[in-house]
């Protein structure tokens, strides 16, 4: 086995949340006059809330103190969480439940590292919340990716070298993150193609291949 164990990310890989995100920063922007569309919120991938709010308010010819954006960011995500109880294990896919089941059997540990102050909430919606061995999550970090510290925790959690560890993630940010924790990488969705990754997948279960 090349690995000992592998970290995913969980927003865009082991469940889609990207239009819930977009809904909830689109009713902000849209209360506040910001132009916001799907391009800007797919720079929001893998980004913190703080600093995904600093890119909805570039747009903004309005200047907001700290305590305006943190009410805006709570705004935002007590929006998000209310779209989130729309989540159920029908959410999760097949493909994505049976090939975690399989990498398991080949004794592998199975951790999260994801930005998202929500993780186990969403973990819990889609039917995997008592499913991971350890979870790295923004309640854990103090610096977001591209900063290798979530995936680094996750490794700790998990009592793993880094190099031991490979990282499964959608947001190019989190590929740079792995690259400086020292991890190799399997890139999917949008950041299948950035060039950095140790691995490009077509499609999640792609990743039996890479840990043989
Ligand atoms: C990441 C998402 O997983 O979590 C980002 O890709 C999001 O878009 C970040 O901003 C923080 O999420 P949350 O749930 O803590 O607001
Ligand atoms: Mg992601």
């Amino acid at each position: 086995m090349k690995y000992k164990g592998i970290i995913f990310d969980l927003d865009g890989v082991i469940c889609s949340t990207d239009h819930y995100h977009y809904l909830a920063w689109k009713a902000l922007a849209d209360r506040l006059g910001v132009y916001f569309d799907e391009t800007i919120n797919n720079r929001l991938r893998g980004v913190s809330r703080m600093a995904s709010l600093e890119i909805v308010l570039e747009r903004s010819d309005k200047a907001y103190g700290p305590e305006e954006k943190a009410a805006f960011a709570e705004e935002k995500n007590n929006c998000y969480r209310e779209l989130l109880k729309n989540m159920s294990p029908a959410d999760l896919s097949p493909e994505v439940k049976a090939t975690l089941d399989t990498l398991r059997q080949r004794g592998l540990l199975l951790g999260i590292g994801s930005s998202s102050k929500n993780t186990k909430f969403i973990l819990s919606q889609i039917g995997l919340g008592d499913y991971f061995d350890k979870i790295s999550d923004g309640t854990n970090i103090t610096r977001s990716k591209p900063d290798p510290e979530v995936f680094l925790k996750g490794a700790e959690y998990l009592g793993l070298a880094p190099k031991d560890c490979l990282v499964v993630e959608d947001a190019k940010a989190g590929i740079e993150a792995a690259a400086a924790a020292g991890m190799d990488s399997a890139a999917i969705g949008d950041a299948a193609g950035c060039g950095l990754a140790t691995y490009d997948l077509a499609r999640f279960s792609d990743l039996l291949a890479c840990v043989d």
